[in-house]
């Protein structure tokens, strides 16, 4: 094996390979792959390394059901617990996963004690919460993902409705990971043309509807849910701090009083480089905006009251 630097994706499901699978097209690390499964962490790693010499990237993921081989790693993706079935909310998994998501970050961080952790596993909002009391770290890193997949969302049904490339789309999706997560419409551009001067209110309000219940929407479709968009997503926070981007993306951070809320995870932009969450960007929002965020922020409270720790 190389000595490139290392990145941990604990969980070799849907979402946990699909975003080892990013990582390695990506070439610039090794990855590793965790799962409580026996033979599938190892067998995804090797199916991934395959395609490597199909796609051109180095066969650098090993696959292991211990976390001997996470040692050192830079950052540590974690999408152990379960998914959500039709018509279970995300909520609903909080307790069972609360579990799965404490025992890994423990494990995992023995062997990683200097990285950056990103949570993936949902209920996300409160498991952020498990996984910075469980390790103790500085907020900057320990955070979730979940906006840049909102965001995403919002931003092909924009392109659909506008018939404009998605690449042009400019939006920000803000709040808990939840139905009560906020499209700020107010900060969403097609081609730098305010969205609300292309788009009938109406329509508009729709589209903000289908994101807020776009995880939904899949799990109904497949009895599971979406991993293509989530694991990609995830790998894209990966990127930002192994190649210090700078990127500014919407992460699940701890807020302590940005946006007038407190002690709590929530969706809001971040910049994000090779410390973590290098700074918590505050939006100008409107008065609905700033409410809505709040009424996201009572929702979340609500789920981390449910926790044991
Ligand atoms: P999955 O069921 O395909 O994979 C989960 C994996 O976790 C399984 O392979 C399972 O064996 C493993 N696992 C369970 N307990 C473990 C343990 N103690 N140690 C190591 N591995 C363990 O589920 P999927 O679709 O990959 O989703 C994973 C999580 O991500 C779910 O909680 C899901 O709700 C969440 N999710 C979050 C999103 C977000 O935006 N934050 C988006 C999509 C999914
Ligand atoms: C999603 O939004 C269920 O959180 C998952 O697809």
């Amino acid at each position: 094996m190389s000595q490139r630097r290392k990145i941990t994706v604990v969980g070799a499901g849907n979402v946990g390979a699909t975003c080892a699978q990013v990582l390695a097209t990506r070439d610039y690390a090794d990855v590793v792959v965790v799962d409580i499964k026996e033979g599938l962490p190892e067998g995804k790693a090797l199916d991934i390394n395959q395609m490597g010499a199909v796609l051109g990237y180095e066969p650098n993921v090993v696959g292991s059901t211990s976390y001997e081989k996470t040692a050192g790693s830079d950052v540590v993706v974690i999408t152990a617990g379960l998914p959500r079935s039709p018509g279970m909310s995300r909520d609903d998994l909080v307790t069972t996963n609360e579990k799965i998501v404490g025992s890994v970050a423990r494990e995992a961080i023995a062997q990683s004690p200097g990285a950056i952790l990103i949570i993936v596993s949902n209920p996300l909002d409160a498991m952020c919460h498990v996984a910075k009391n469980v390790s103790g770290w500085e907020k900057h890193r320990v955070f979730g993902m979940a906006g840049i997949l909102d965001t995403a969302r919002f931003s092909t049904f924009i392109a659909w409705k506008t018939g404009a490339s998605v690449k042009d789309v400019t939006a920000m999706v803000l709040g808990g990971h939840g139905d009560q997560m906020v499209p700020v419409v107010s900060a969403t551009t097609v081609g730098g043309v305010p969205l609300r001067k292309l788009v009938a209110e109406d329509a508009i309000q729709e589209m903000v509807e289908r994101t807020a219940k776009g995880g939904g929407e899949i799990v109904n479709l497949l009895g599971t849910s979406a991993w293509y968009a989530p694991g990609a997503a995830a790998a894209q926070i990966v990127d930002a701090i192994m190649l210090d981007e700078k990127r500014v993306l919407p992460c699940t951070a701890y807020l302590e009083g940005e946006y007038g809320i407190d002690g709590l995870y929530m969706g809001v932009p971040v910049k994000l480089g090779r410390d973590g969450v290098e700074e918590i960007i505050e939006l100008d929002l409107g008065d609905e905006e700033r409410a809505a965020l709040q009424a996201s922020a009572d929702a979340v409270r609500e789920v981390v009251g449910v926790l044991s720790t």
